[in-house]
């Protein structure tokens, strides 16, 4: 049985004001961030090529939002992660929150965004301290803020124990080898929350857990969430969670966005050909659904050297001459609302030269079918 989640107390909230700019601004921009790691051989030791990690990715995630990011293994997701956490340096780019560039002149100091913002990765055991009780791992980030006593520390930490569902009478004085999987990820939630963030990131989070624990921490994610006013960025390769728990979803290919749009419409009807092989590849529970042939032909191409145009071609079923001479344009991401579908292909975009792109007849048609709202 969950126990009662309580708000934060005015103190939590002290430590950095919530809703600077309000419900309507973005909690988090993240504009044309490319990360591109140099690869060294040679005697010299000198640079031969890079991988292109992420190249030029840029969305945004409003309050209380779920942005799902799904895509193949190796296609960036981690390194974005770490990169809007500022654990590592970006190339280029530029990380709003809530309205204030982080690490900028006047913008928002490193110190304010690692209490703003939070991550949780998938490998419960070894983000934990083996030598830390639960409770002390969980007290470790308030007791480090200026004005904050240990004493109280320790209840934040045995309150939020309580709020992730682990009594602290019986958990608190644990060692992390005496805990299960699932309850190990739990404490990593509560320490994620020590600090009061206002966004969190779950880099395969649940990903290392059994079904029913996974379903479990999904609830719990999602009540903590509602009750906390919190923002996530969900990173998984499981599409039936991100489906589960997303409001919109991020598709990546090859260190780019591919394709954004609210989960409904992109599991309903996805428009790239890469997130439709993907959702293909989603084990059914209907054995008459099930597919045989894997739906996506060949391996991923290798990053440090990737395809020209379209990074998808080499795989495509629909690829024609333009996909391999150009790359095509997903659209403004930052300025796209909650409800606006967007993706990088040709065969989406109208006089794009290929032979699927829609017509002017056919856009017409589509007007007829969905005329939009008159103003008043
Ligand atoms: N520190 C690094 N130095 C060099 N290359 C790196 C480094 N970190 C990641 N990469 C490369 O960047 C690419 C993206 O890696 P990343 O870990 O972000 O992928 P991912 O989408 O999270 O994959 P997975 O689903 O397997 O976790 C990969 O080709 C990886 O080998
Ligand atoms: S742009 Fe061309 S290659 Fe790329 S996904 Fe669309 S049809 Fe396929
Ligand atoms: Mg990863």
């Amino acid at each position: 049985m969950e126990q009662p989640v309580k708000k934060p107390e005015p103190h939590d909230r002290d430590l950095h004001p919530r809703d600077r700019g309000g419900p309507a601004q973005p909690m988090l921009i993240a504009r044309d961030i490319k990360k591109h790691f140099p690869i060294h051989a040679g005697l010299m030791n000198r640079q031969v090529a890079e991988v292109k990690a992420v190249d030029g990715v840029s969305f945004s995630v409003m309050k209380g939002e779920t942005l799902g990011v799904v895509g193949e293994s190796g296609c960036g997701k981690s390194t974005l992660a770490r990169l809007l956490m500022h654990l590592m340096d970006r190339d280029s780019g530029e990380i709003i929150l809530d309205g204030l560039a982080v690490g900028e002149y006047q913008g928002m100091p490193l110190g304010d965004l690692r209490r703003s913002m939070q991550m949780v990765f998938q490998d419960s055991y070894s983000s934990l301290n083996p030598r830390f009780t639960v409770e002390d791992s969980v007290a470790y980030g308030p007791s480090k803020q200026p004005g904050v006593s240990k004493k109280k520390a320790r209840e934040i930490a045995r309150d939020l124990l309580e709020k992730v569902g682990l009594r602290a009478k019986l958990f608190g004085a644990r060692y992390p080898h005496e805990l299960s999987g699932g309850q190990k990820q739990r404490v990593n939630i509560a320490r994620a929350l020590a600090l009061d963030p206002r966004i969190v990131i779950l880099d395969e989070a649940v990903s290392a857990l059994d079904k029913s624990v996974e379903a479990q921490v999904l609830n719990l994610l999602n009540e903590l969430k509602a009750q906390l006013d919190l923002t996530y960025v969900f990173i998984s390769h499981d599409l039936h969670v991100v489906h589960y728990i997303s409001d919109r979803v991020l598709v990546m290919y090859l260190g780019q966005v591919v394709e954004i749009g609210p989960v409904d419409k992109i599991y309903a009807s996805p428009q790239h050909p890469y997130t439709k092989a993907l959702l293909e590849c989603q084990l059914s529970m209907d054995p008459n659904e099930r597919v045989d042939q894997a739906p996506l032909a060949g391996d991923p191409p290798n990053p440090v050297n990737p395809p020209s145009g379209c990074r998808f071609h080499p795989r495509c079923p629909f690829a024609e001459d333009i996909c391999s001479s150009k790359m095509p344009a997903l659209g403004d991401t930052l300025r796209a609302g909650r409800d606006d579908h967007l993706t990088a292909c040709f065969m989406a975009q109208p006089g794009s030269g290929h032979s699927k792109a829609p017509t002017q007849a056919d856009l017409l048609k589509r007007a007829a079918a969905h005329p939009a709202p008159m103003e008043v």
